[in-house]
């Protein structure tokens, strides 16, 4: 699994946190239609260090409590083992000192395998996490982006292998669930004008075009070889809303099967608060810094893994210089998917 976030995520990801908020009015929704039961148990896949959606939690525990007062609720944060998860411990915990006082656990396994007992989930939720690709489908040889690099053969080959891998998401997280159990995707998305996160149609820079610049300058300079070149990829998609349905209006599909059906689906657009920021206050600097911090959270396993941490800094450091430079041609926007489904049968 080609993924790993810097330390100190929550600090340094505003706009995934905005990316939640956006999404809290559908969570409220899926509890608030649970049957009644003696106790549910919910679930963050792909969760970080929690710190993004302490308020979220809060939100959707309280009116679950609220709507079922006797019944025992569960909260299970979920991750990678690579990832901070005592951090993660300590975020889940904030749920514990109020009513309904729920039990907390932490599942450091990845989201591509079982997590819990067949049945037992009642709410799913997951935010900007399951566009991680399970395995590499093959090199990308002119980009670090599938999306950005107008290769249509690699452009086949990573649509197969995110299809493939979402259908079995979704496979895997509807056996987990309980019938009348509802799952809630946020997930980062392509938009009908090809738009996704860093590219917001020429407005301002793509920024893995800029990612992708930076890493053949290296190349370019001799710093890393032609293999590390092509071997440094973001091994991530971001689905249209017609592929991120495609399992669930195929009644042979295994989550269809599993009566998994789809609710709702909207996308939501979330400009970047570290543009906005600057656009206020002018701070170059702390802008340079903090949204250079923001891409480097996600994308810098790619070229470290590959080249080493040192190399890995140089990306960044240069990223940081070329926002400061001409800060206004900067911004991270964010497109996201909403998907609200069902378990029926
Ligand atoms: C951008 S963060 C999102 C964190 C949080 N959900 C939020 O919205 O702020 C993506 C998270 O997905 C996790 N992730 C990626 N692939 C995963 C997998 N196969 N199983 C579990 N977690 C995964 C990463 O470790 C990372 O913590």
């Amino acid at each position: 699994m080609a993924i790993a976030m810097t330390t100190g995520y929550s600090a340094q990801t505003e706009g995934a946190l905005l990316c939640i908020e956006a999404a809290s009015d559908w969570a409220l929704t899926c509890v608030e239609q649970l049957a009644a039961q003696s106790s549910h148990v919910l679930i963050d896949y792909g969760a970080a260090d929690g710190g993004t959606a302490v308020g979220l939690w809060s939100a959707v525990l309280d009116r679950l409590h609220e709507r079922q007062p006797s019944a025992h609720l569960t909260l299970i944060g979920n991750d990678l083992p690579s990832n901070d998860n005592v951090a993660l411990a300590e975020n889940v915990a904030r749920q514990i000192g109020r009513p309904p006082k729920p039990t907390v656990l932490v599942s450091c396994r990845s989201f591509y395998e079982p997590t819990v007992a067949p049945d037992t989930v009642s709410f799913g939720f997951s935010a900007t996490a399951m566009h991680w690709l399970s395995e590499s489908p093959g090199p990308l040889d002119n980009h670090t982006h599938v999306l950005a690099s107008g290769d249509a053969e690699a452009l086949k080959r990573f649509t197969a292998q995110a299809m493939k891998d979402w259908t079995s998401i979704l496979d895997l997280r509807s056996r987990e669930l309980k019938v009348g159990g509802r799952l809630l995707t946020v997930n980062l998305s392509r938009d009908e004008q090809g738009r996704y996160l860093g590219n917001n149609g020429g407005e301002t820079r793509n920024v893995h075009d800029q990612l992708h610049q930076i890493w053949r300058e290296l190349a370019d300079e001799g710093v890393i070889s032609e293999d590390i070149y092509r071997r440094g990829t973001v091994l991530n998609f971001y689905k249209s809303p017609e592929e991120f349905m495609a399992p669930l209006k195929d009644s042979n599909s295994a989550p269809y099967r599993n009566g998994l059906r789809l609710v709702d689906e909207r996308t939501v657009y979330v400009k970047c608060p570290y543009r906005r920021r600057w656009d206020s206050d002018g701070d170059t600097q702390a802008f340079a810094e903090g949204l250079m911090a923001t891409i480097r959270s996600w994308s810098r396993h790619s070229f470290a893994s590959v080249a080493g941490d040192a190399i890995g800094d140089q990306v960044f450091a240069r990223l940081k210089q070329r926002i400061a430079d001409s800060p206004s041609e900067w911004s991270l926007d964010y497109v996201e998917h909403h998907q609200m489904m069902e378990r029926v049968a």
